[in-house]
């Protein structure tokens, strides 16, 4: 594939001088929709991404073209106007990416051309676009000399999602791509940033990533509700306990101080931010004694409670998720990022996979109507140069 975008960026840009770069996308382990909860969640980056052959270009202008959307052709930047603009489309993550570092006194004074091409399925829930963030973000690194750590890149990322493209979004995608681990993944405290790794590089079962192929429609409008749903909870709380986010509280101390949230649909959704927090916890312990039984329980019960608690899966989701439990060999299965369509994940025993594929994608085509993808993850390291 490098070597066709080469040539390819040869024809489009009339020079060869280029660099290229890679970024991963990632898969949240366990841990979900409580980064935004100040909880913990354990994302590893993986070797699907995001493609860029990037040189300078002389000239006060962004030009940049992605060969997974050809029809919209050749996109200019001026670096002299980086407003969001729809009709720029896929465009504005780079925008914003060199717009905030140029803002945060980075000095970016030149023009360069960008290829792009990237192999995550598109609004899968693997993070495409936290992908060309951090993929953006590197090659601006490096064209331009700049001292920005992995973190303060992650965070950088975020804010263009919330500020430049106005998406709710917590810090995992980001810093789960910036700071990614090959054979590791990255257990992140949201409240403080503090970070360790966890080795994911298992010796006898899979991961495999199950893409229920439907549109995440209403993703966002969805995805902001439950953020509100959670800070409502959380302000009643504050009305009887000290706290900063619902992840301070243990399962036992929220069943005592429930009641003061009004609306049983704000405690459900709270109570799901509360027990997933303890389930990551537990999670890392049962990596920790090697114990991928309890390890993947885990993973299911999350799976449970995103679909009855925080109401975020769907009959697609559920689809995936209940018949992947059905197949021998199969430790644990869940929805994977944020929800509504997209991904779910499953842990499987090598010997099976193949099957379990077969299986599971033959249940979902006859239950859903078309068919599911499936493909095995395996871990990458986060954004590099490719020499
Ligand atoms: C999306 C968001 C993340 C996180 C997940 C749910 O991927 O970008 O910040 O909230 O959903 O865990």
């Amino acid at each position: 594939m490098i070597n066709e975008m080469l040539l390819k960026f040869q024809e489009i840009f009339e020079t060869n001088n280029a660099k290229v770069f890679f970024s991963p996308g990632r898969v949240n382990l366990i841990g979900e929709h409580i980064d935004y909860n100040g909880g913990l969640v354990f994302p590893c980056a993986i070797s699907l991404g995001t493609y860029g052959v990037v040189a300078f270009n002389d000239t006060n202008t962004i030009r940049a073209y992605s060969l997974n959307f050809e029809a919209l052709g050749l996109i200019k930047i001026s670096l002299a106007d980086l407003t969001y603009k729809k009709e720029d489309n896929w465009t504005n993550y780079v925008k914003g990416v060199v717009k905030f570092m140029k803002e945060a006194g980075h000095e970016i004074n030149s023009g360069f051309d960008l290829l792009v091409y990237g192999n995550l399925p598109n609004g899968a829930g693997l993070s495409s676009s936290a992908s060309l963030e951090m993929l953006t973000g590197k090659t601006l690194i490096d064209l331009f000399n700049l001292n920005i750590s992995k973190v303060e890149l992650a965070l950088l990322g975020k804010r263009v999602e919330n500020e430049f493209l106005g998406v709710n979004s917590g810090i995992m995608d980001q810093f789960a791509i910036s700071l990614g681990k090959k054979d590791n993944a990255t257990l992140l405290d949201c409240n403080t940033l503090d970070y360790k790794y966890a080795p994911v590089n298992f010796k006898n079962e899979s991961i495999v990533i199950m893409n229920t192929n439907k549109r995440r429609e209403l993703a966002d409008s969805k995805y902001n509700e439950r953020r509100a749903e959670c800070e409502a909870a959380l302000e009643q709380i504050k009305t009887i306990k000290n706290i900063n986010a619902l992840c301070e509280l243990s399962t036992k101390d929220f069943n005592e101080i429930s009641s003061v949230i009004n609306n049983p649909i704000e405690r459900k959704r709270a109570y799901h931010a509360v027990t997933e927090n303890e389930r990551v916890k537990s999670a890392i312990e049962a990596l920790n004694n090697d114990d991928l039984i309890t390890f993947g329980q885990l993973m299911t019960g999350s799976h449970t409670s995103l679909r009855d608690d925080y109401e975020v899966t769907g009959i697609e989701l559920d689809t995936l998720v209940s018949s992947a439990l059905k197949q021998p060999g199969v430790l644990g299965a869940r929805m994977t990022g944020a929800g509504f369509g997209g991904c779910a994940i499953a842990l499987v025993e090598n010997p099976h996979v193949e099957e379990f594929i077969q299986k599971v994608g033959a249940e979902y085509k006859a239950a859903i109507g078309y068919e599911a993808s499936f493909y095995i993850a395996s871990t990458s390291d986060g954004p590099k140069k490719i020499n």
